[in-house]
């Protein structure tokens, strides 16, 4: 038995009888990459991932200080991770002081901002957060709104939420789910993908209840849920860092600002500094994914090369019709 089945079913072991009996209730389906998902409060989640949301649900102890970087998978997540790790670190790593020592230049972004639902309560259902105890602790997730918001309970924490062209989130997904990483041999072929995906069946899908969820929480409580796009992020990073900056509570001062401490930033931060950084080229990830599988084009648009038009007219019809009068538009 090769190594990933062995873990694979070590994992299975671990799932708990509470969740057992809550799986046997839920609806439940296949998604692109054959992975076995229930749809638990209107999101759709592998077993272990939903095992873990409860788990955070239930044990985590938010502060108010922390912060939470939310997403749907494949929409910029590592480069929301480093922007805001390297933002709300930024005195401690300026120029002037330790560039050369940064942490994101030894660490991939997913281990210095690690997943609540993906990697801590994964693994552990109280896992030991005291190493992430220097304020503010950062956090990520792709749980949809109401779910993070049941573990927040009724601390004031900041979320920022990273949204993506549905397309370009489609095929980035596809390239990532559903290709082995030894030799990108297709697990399941583009179209199946496509279909699945508008049928709302993903990982962390619907792709769109769980965009609309985090739009709504901006709107009513612009001050804790931040959206961001990650369209505007490439056509004007200088704009959106700094709203992102100022969201945190860490605005840019005028001195910063003129000796270019924001376009370090941005430099640090680019697919083509972190891609090109040994750790993200050999290294590999908790889960044995390898660091370099994050890193693909960063483009905007590359669903040209994938979708038919009528694949483009499905799926424009789809979003148009979740999204009407939310006032969003992707
Ligand atoms: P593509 O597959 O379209 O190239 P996530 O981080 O949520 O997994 O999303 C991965 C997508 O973001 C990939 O898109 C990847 O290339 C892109 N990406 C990763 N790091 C980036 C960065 N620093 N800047 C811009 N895009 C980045």
């Amino acid at each position: 038995m090769d190594e990933q089945k062995i873990s694979v079913n070590l994992r299975n072991e671990e799932l708990n009888e509470e969740i057992k009996t809550l799986i046997s209730s839920l609806p439940s389906d296949k998604d692109s990459s054959g992975k076995d998902v229930s749809k638990y409060q209107g999101c759709w989640y592998t077993h272990h991932a939903l095992q873990a949301v409860l788990s955070f649900q239930k044990n985590f102890k938010p502060q108010d200080t922390d912060v939470i970087v939310a997403s749907f998978p494949k929409c910029g997540t590592t480069w929301l991770k480093a922007l805001t790790f390297a933002l709300l670190h930024r005195s401690k790593y300026s120029s002037l002081h330790d560039h050369h020592h940064h942490p994101l230049l030894s660490d991939n972004p997913h281990v210095l901002v690690p997943y609540l639902e993906m990697n801590l309560y994964y693994y552990s259902e109280k896992p030991d957060l005291t190493k992430y105890s220097s304020s503010p602790r950062l956090f990520s997730t792709h749980m949809p709104l109401h779910a993070l918001q049941e573990g927040l309970k009724d601390s004031t924490c900041k979320i920022v939420y990273m949204c993506r062209n549905v397309k370009d989130t489609l095929v980035s997904y596809w390239h990532f789910f559903c290709k082995k990483q030894i030799n990108d041999e297709v697990i399941s072929s583009f179209e199946d993908t496509f279909e699945s995906f508008c049928r709302g069946v993903s990982l962390f899908g619907p792709f769109w209840d769980q965009v609309l969820s985090y739009w709504r929480g901006s709107l009513e409580d612009p001050n804790h849920v931040l959206f961001m796009k990650y369209e505007e992020m490439k056509a004007e990073p200088r704009e959106q860092i700094k709203r992102l900056a100022d969201f945190l509570g860490c605005p840019f001062t005028k001195e910063e600002e003129e000796s270019g401490s924001m376009d370090e930033i941005i430099d640090l931060c680019s697919l083509r500094n972190l891609s090109s950084l040994e750790i993200n080229k050999t290294g590999k990830l908790y889960n044995g994914r390898d660091n370099k599988t994050f890193f693909r084009k960063g483009e905007v648009g590359d669903w040209k090369n994938y979708l038919t038009p009528g694949m483009e007219n499905k799926i424009d019809m789809i979003i148009q019709e979740k999204l009407q009068n939310s006032g969003l538009i992707l």
